[in-house]
């Protein structure tokens, strides 16, 4: 172990525009209330040292999962092999660091008030082919955009988060996939085997998860360069816009709102406002908790606190195919520190939600929980005010945010997997509606979405047809909104946000 270095980690930022309604209620005129961790590098985030010794006791308790039911785990066929990488990665250096993930928990206790939103995007899942810097700089830039967008149009601080750097595992609805009469494992994510439909590709390998490593640091590398570098510094909002198909109205209002800022950037500047907080960005990177082996290999122990971190990604949540209360993946992330999520289906009942409460947040700590419903559009006004009643009730404070995309999958006429604009938005609406009537708070939105200029997704003012989308789909796994339509999505929900 090595002595304490506090050292500056992600700083923060987001300094309120002009308008900014919480500058107003701030008595020190920091925009949070008292108590509240401002978004400002007065409060950077500190890094803290770890234990990183394989053999610490203290992480010896993690391998509990392993005498539980356990669902969309990988059978590696060699556990040699498998054993070797977990003491590799167990070795290597944690990819995120307690003192971030404290400040994040305080982010998303902010939204769980609503003091602030979070924005989570990124793929379905990632690639180790695209994970190159100009497909993950799009994917910044993105919501960078559309954290913009939310901000200034509804006065809101943005808490910003990828679907990044680690979103390398799928769950999947069927063990075997067949094609033609063949049958063979099914496609289980980078992190496991190769999408190609050959029956060497889909063996599971566990080396994969050493470059699912390797390759979640070199994004967070980059990811930390320019969020730390000044390209993500407010006053670049217009550079943003770069590169991206020049027309649309998605782009064209982003184009105006984009002269709005840069107007109230000059006034703050002629008035001598200070713009080094301007310079560096809060970016979190979140995942999908899918394989217990990675994550537990990635633990590190807080050496201040004895506590036990997930260090594979800032956020981390359980998916809706592995929630059940007395399996592996509850039991596993009961342990660790990190805010966590939890995806909720049409399915989910009320005893669900207080259940996976009592497991995953005991001691109702703000921050700890957050729900990411996915019930479909069809089906969220029904189904989502019960629940929400009766944890608000209950007296927890989870964070709900929606994911209006996995809900929402259908099968086009020409067998595209896809998604309806339309649906996605309508999600959303419902979500916000929800939430207004019984006078609770819509805290966050969970995008599937690329920079990139794909057609995965039906409508938008793009109009991408069903003939549309055989023109640039590229996803291996679900649709994602392309960037057009993240930044029409983004002002809609601007708009909602403004009335919350
Ligand atoms: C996902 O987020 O990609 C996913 C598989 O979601 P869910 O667990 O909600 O189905
Ligand atoms: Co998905």
């Amino acid at each position: 172990m090595t002595g304490s270095r506090p050292a500056r980690a992600v700083p923060a930022t987001g300094r309120a525009l002009p308008g900014d309604r919480s500058l107003r209620t701030h008595p020190c005129g920091t925009g949070y209330p008292v108590g509240v961790t401002p978004f400002s590098p007065d409060a950077p985030a500190r890094a803290h040292d770890f234990s990183l010794s394989s053999a610490d006791d203290g992480l010896a308790a993690l391998g509990a999962w392993r005498e539980l039911p356990r669902v969309q785990q990988p059978v590696w066929p060699d556990e040699r092999s498998r054993a070797q990488v977990f003491d590799d990665l167990r070795a290597a250096p944690p990819l995120v660091f307690a003192g971030e993930v404290d400040v994040l928990r305080e982010r998303v206790a902010a939204a769980a008030r609503g003091e602030a939103f979070l924005l989570a995007g990124g793929d379905c899942a990632e690639t180790f082919a695209d994970s190159t810097a100009d497909r993950i700089r799009n994917k910044i830039r993105t919501i960078l955009q559309m954290a913009a967008v939310l901000t200034y149009g509804a006065s809101v601080p943005v808490v910003k988060m990828g679907r990044m750097a680690g979103q390398f595992a799928k769950p999947r609805s069927a063990d075997e996939e067949t094609r033609d009469g063949v049958t063979l494992p099914t496609y289980r994510g980078d992190a496991v085997n190769e999408h190609a439909f050959t029956e060497e590709a889909r063996i599971p390998d566990p080396r994969r998860l050493w470059k699912t490593y390797t390759t979640s640091a070199s994004t967070l590398n980059l990811l930390r360069a320019f969020t730390n570098g000044g390209f993500a510094d407010l006053r670049e909002v217009h550079s943003w816009n770069r590169g991206f198909t020049s027309s649309g109205v998605g782009y064209d209002r982003y184009e105006e709102l984009a002269g709005q800022i840069d107007k109230a950037v000059r006034f703050m500047d002629a008035i001598g406002a200070d713009f080094d907080a301007l310079k560096v960005v809060e970016f979190y990177a979140s995942h999908e908790a899918l394989l217990l082996d990675y994550e537990e290999a990635l633990a590190r122990i807080d050496s201040r606190t004895g506590e036990i971190y997930g260090c594979s990604g800032h956020f981390l949540w359980i998916g809706e195919r592995t929630r059940q209360l007395d399996g592996a993946h509850v039991e596993f992330m009961s342990r660790l520190r990190n805010p966590i999520g939890v995806k909720l289906g049409p399915d989910a009942s009320l005893d669900d939600a207080l259940r996976l409460i009592d497991r995953l947040d005991p001691e109702r700590e703000p921050g700890r929980l957050t729900f990411i419903t996915r019930m479909g559009a069809g089906k969220i006004r029904d189904r989502l005010p019960a629940l929400v009643e009766g944890v608000r009730d209950s007296g927890a404070q989870v964070a709900w945010v929606t994911d209006p995309m996995h809900g929402n999958t259908i099968t086009s006429s020409n067998g595209y997997k896809t998604r309806r604009f339309e649906d996605i938005l309508d999600e959303v609406v419902g979500f916000f509606e929800v939430h207004q009537e019984l006078g609770t708070i819509p805290a966050g939105l969970h995008m599937e979405l690329t920079g990139d200029d794909v057609t995965e997704v039906l409508g938008g003012t793009g109009e991408i047809d069903e003939e549309g989308l055989t023109r640039r789909y590229e996803t291996l796994v679900d649709p994602r909104l392309n960037h057009q339509q993240s930044l029409e999505l983004a002002f809609l929900v601007a708009e909602m946000l403004s009335r919350r």
